[in-house]
């Protein structure tokens, strides 16, 4: 994978934060095809928010392993997006005192007027929707933000041309979505299309490199950035990722193997592979087949393999289990008894490190007493199957 980054000093004030230059970085999709990835947000659910089964998700041996699609958490806040070959990424970095969340929107509106899709706008919700006139407005780009104390990044993505769209819905669909409850933020899920098919009549048609010269273009617009700067980094990203500098500019690219030989990027991205971030940075969160006081919903009905008065309750907190009800007899006291035998067994276990083995191993042993083998291995398997593993 191939970036951008553009360093446009505003002023010469060697000490001032607040003075320190916008930069922009644009990924170029069209080097090695990008496995396609879902994004979810700093605070969200990975159980939740995508179907993990269907996503590379760090569980090797599991025997459905998918290399499909990869999972991936960010930095910044915000709800859960796909990407693949026909999306661009978009990065701003700018001073805080001059950001306002639809500067950037604007920006990539005006780029993608500019090339023919002239029916996108920014909606209310800071995203960049299109139009038509026989359909409800659909995304095509989200944003989120992340904000210091003196700067301010916004990045977004835009479907432009993504091969993969018709998939999006498997990969973000999680079998849990019924029985989990979930603090932190919930994405808010919208019809999405491409660019490039609202593009079948505009005069030049669609191109990629014509979007992000665009959006280069808009920038220097924005920035008031040097021609030469825009030119030489059109070129960086075109061509070559070279470098290129002025007295007041420099341009260049940057891909994984610059990156991974500057310790500190090598750093955030370590920390952005680790299973600790991507699996217990997650918010607390309950998972139950029954309504419970704090998620009320109906749920949909067991299988009809397990006993009509199974019971499956589970808490988790940084992604760990930290409270259990899990039985499956019909009477109240061997019920709770099953669930205090269970407990201890599941007490602190991490989700992601439980496959389907660990869960038959964990309930066999467990419920053994009063309950069917093969009863058990369909528990096991249910529970199994809502996690993704
Ligand atoms: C793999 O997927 C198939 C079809 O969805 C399913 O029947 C099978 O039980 C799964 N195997 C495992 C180990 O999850
Ligand atoms: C995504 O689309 C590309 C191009 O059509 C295709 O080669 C690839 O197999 C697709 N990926 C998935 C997971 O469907
Ligand atoms: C999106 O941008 C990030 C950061 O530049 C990059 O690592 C990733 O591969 C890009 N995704 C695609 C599909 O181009
Ligand atoms: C764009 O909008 C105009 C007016 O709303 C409409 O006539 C036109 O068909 C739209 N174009 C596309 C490609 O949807
Ligand atoms: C989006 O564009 C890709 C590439 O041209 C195409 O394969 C896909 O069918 C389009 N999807 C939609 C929903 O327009
Ligand atoms: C889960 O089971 C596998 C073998 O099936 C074992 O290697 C692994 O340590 C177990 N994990 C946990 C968390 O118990």
């Amino acid at each position: 994978m191939s970036g951008l980054i553009l360093l446009l000093p505003l002023t010469s004030s060697r000490n001032s934060r607040l003075d320190h230059p916008p930069s922009t970085r644009f990924t170029s999709p069209s080097r090695p095809t990008p496995i396609p990835c879902v994004v979810i947000g700093r605070n969200q659910n990975p159980w939740l928010e995508t179907n993990l089964q269907k996503l590379h998700n760090d569980r090797e041996d599991n025997a459905n392993f998918s290399d499909d699609a990869v999972y991936v958490r960010r930095r910044s806040g915000g709800g859960a997006v796909f990407h693949d070959a026909g999306n661009l990424n978009y990065s701003v970095i700018s001073p805080r005192t001059t950001f306002t969340r639809d500067k950037h929107a604007e920006m990539m509106v005006r780029a993608l007027h500019r090339v023919g899709a002239i029916n996108t706008s920014v909606n209310d919700r800071h995203d960049i929707v299109i139009s038509t006139l026989e359909d409800q407005p659909r995304k095509i780009s989200g944003s989120a933000f992340k904000l210091t104390r003196f700067r301010a990044l916004h990045h977004g993505t835009c479907l432009l041309d993504s091969p993969n769209i018709s998939d999006l819905g498997s990969w973000l669909r999680s079998p849990a979505r019924d029985y989990i409850k979930a603090k932190g933020v919930e994405s808010v899920r919208s019809p999405v299309a491409n660019v490039s098919s609202s593009m079948q009549d505009a005069p030049a048609g669609f191109s990629m490199q014509a979007v992000i010269a665009s959006v280069m273009d808009e920038f220097a617009q924005v920035y008031q950035v040097s021609p030469d700067a825009v030119r030489q980094a059109q070129r960086a990203h075109a061509v070559e990722p070279e470098l290129y500098a002025a007295d007041s500019w420099v341009a260049g690219a940057v891909g994984e193997l610059e990156a991974d030989a500057v310790p500190e990027i090598k750093k955030g991205l370590d920390e952005l592979r680790s299973l600790e971030w991507k699996y217990t940075q997650t918010p607390q969160f309950t998972f139950s087949t029954y309504p419970i006081e704090e998620d009320p919903r109906e749920r949909p009905p067991l299988p009809p393999s397990l006993p009509p008065s199974t019971r499956v309750f589970l808490r988790f907190k940084h992604g760990a289990i930290i409270e259990s009800c899990i039985s499956t007899s019909d009477n109240p006291l061997i019920a709770a008894e099953q669930a205090s035998r269970v407990h201890p067994a599941l007490n602190g276990r991490k989700l992601h490190e439980l496959q389907l083995s660990n869960w038959t191993g964990l309930l066999l042993g467990r419920l053994s007493a009063d309950e069917e083998p093969d009863t058990i291995r369909q528990l096991a398997s249910f529970i199994a199957s809502k996690f993704g593993s």
